[in-house]
């Protein structure tokens, strides 16, 4: 055991120093903090392994999240450089201290090159024993290789998915991903309700990361809650298995001709119903999001944006008028039209519809589908400097509808 420990130290070691370049990343997520809440639970003799792929959060033009879950406590980094030969390594680091002892594993890799790509590996070095003056380390383990492309802040176009109300069908992924074909995407957005309640990690990990594998270790994806996520005993530790920019659950983006606000619209039932019994506030949070979305609208990105796209679960209107719904009609309507957004794009209604600019919104509204087959949507989203296409897609690869429309700026 000893010769196996001490061979393995030494291809670690031999591993970092042909490494040239390497930058402690700063700026923690929140997220990767997270890991000794589980400690108790994953200790076991099982050997070190990963439980996911890397999968890709928060792009910026110079920057990428990397995320990625092992089975045991660990030291984690990312190799990353502009050849498959790598080059440098970033490790996360807060307050003077590496992101050691999790197994939810996070890592931005900050000061890229814009539009650039990118060969990567993650590596996780079990921790076996973390004692005050004593830490005992065991098997590094890596994965393969994988690449992503940092933004082109001149990107003249963008292409993304939508899916949404999953609702714990893993297999809904990989269908939905079928029917777009070999058509190119940039990133894929999840619109809420990829699970019906959230009991443990498993089901994160066999309903959303694994399937999701198919495109998140290259292409980005990003999140929303919808209200189901915010049930069960999990619902909190979700929280940590993704990062959102700026690790909020409400955020902005821009991609090519794209200024995209995400909100979360929270639970559909009073803060006051018997179900949550005084667990949430979610009045408070969308009122803090309306805020908030005021003060992204009056940005200079916002204005001069060829297109502005609004992406939430719980849609405003062509809904129930259940209490939900109804605070994010009072809060954001008004805000949507005042600030003249383009495209909302929503889940929830498990009734999906495309809904051209009438008297209640001057915006093009969509409403993807699900759960169940016959019911569930695959949107695609496309932009350039001058046209804003989306289509929604059924199950079967049918065209249900689009919209195209032309910018105002
Ligand atoms: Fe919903």
């Amino acid at each position: 055991m000893k010769n196996e420990n001490s061979s393995r130290r030494s291809f670690l070691t031999k591993t970092i120093a042909g490494v040239t370049g390497s930058v402690v990343a700063s700026s923690i997520p929140v997220a990767a903090l997270a890991g000794n809440q589980y400690s108790n639970a994953v200790l076991s003799d099982e050997s070190h392994r990963f439980l996911t792929q890397p999968y890709l959060q928060a792009p910026t033009t110079n920057s990428m999240t990397i995320m990625w879950l092992t089975n045991q406590l660990c030291l984690n980094w990312v190799e990353y450089g502009e050849t498959e030969q790598l080059g440098s390594k970033a490790q996360q680091s807060k307050k003077g201290m590496l992101n050691t002892h999790t197994r939810i594993n996070c890592v931005s890799l900050q000061h890229l090159k814009p539009n650039t790509k990118y060969y990567y590996k993650v590596f996780s070095k079990q921790i076996i024993e973390f004692q005050p003056y004593k830490m005992t380390l065991g098997e590094t383990i890596s994965s393969e290789l994988y690449h992503f492309s940092t933004l082109d802040p001149k990107a003249e176009e963008v292409n993304w998915l939508v899916m949404n109300d999953i609702h714990d069908r893993p297999n809904s992924f990989g269908d939905l991903l079928k029917i777009n074909g070999d058509r190119p995407f940039d990133f894929v957005f999840l619109n809420g309700d990829m699970f019906d309640y959230q009991t443990n990690e498993k089901q994160i990990i066999d309903h959303l990361l694994t399937p999701c594998s198919a495109f998140s270790s290259t292409k980005p994806l990003l999140y929303v809650r919808g209200n189901h996520e915010t049930r069960g005993q999990f619902s909190r530790d979700f929280l940590n298995y993704y990062y959102n920019y700026n690790n909020s659950e409400y955020y902005t983006f821009q991609w090519g001709p794209v200024f995209a606000i995400v909100l979360d619209t929270g639970e559909d039932k009073p803060d006051d119903h018997p179900v949550y019994a005084g667990s949430v506030s979610f009045d408070a949070y969308r009122e803090e999001q309306a805020i908030w979305l005021e003060q992204q609208m009056k940005t200079k990105a916002y204005k001069n944006a060829k297109f502005r796209v609004v992406m939430m679960h719980i849609p405003h209107l062509h809904s129930d008028d259940w209490h939900g719904t109804t605070e994010c009609k009072r809060l954001f309507g008004p805000l949507f039209e005042k600030y003249k957004i383009d495209l909302f794009v929503a889940g929830h209604t498990h009734k999906y519809g495309l809904y051209e600019p009438c008297e209640e919104h001057s915006y093009h509204f969509a409403i993807g589908g699900g759960p169940n087959t016959g019911n569930r949507t695959l949107t695609r989203i496309n932009a350039n400097t001058k046209t804003l296409k989306l289509e929604m897609l059924k199950d079967d690869g049918s065209l249900i509808g689009e919209f195209i429309r032309p910018t105002k700026r």
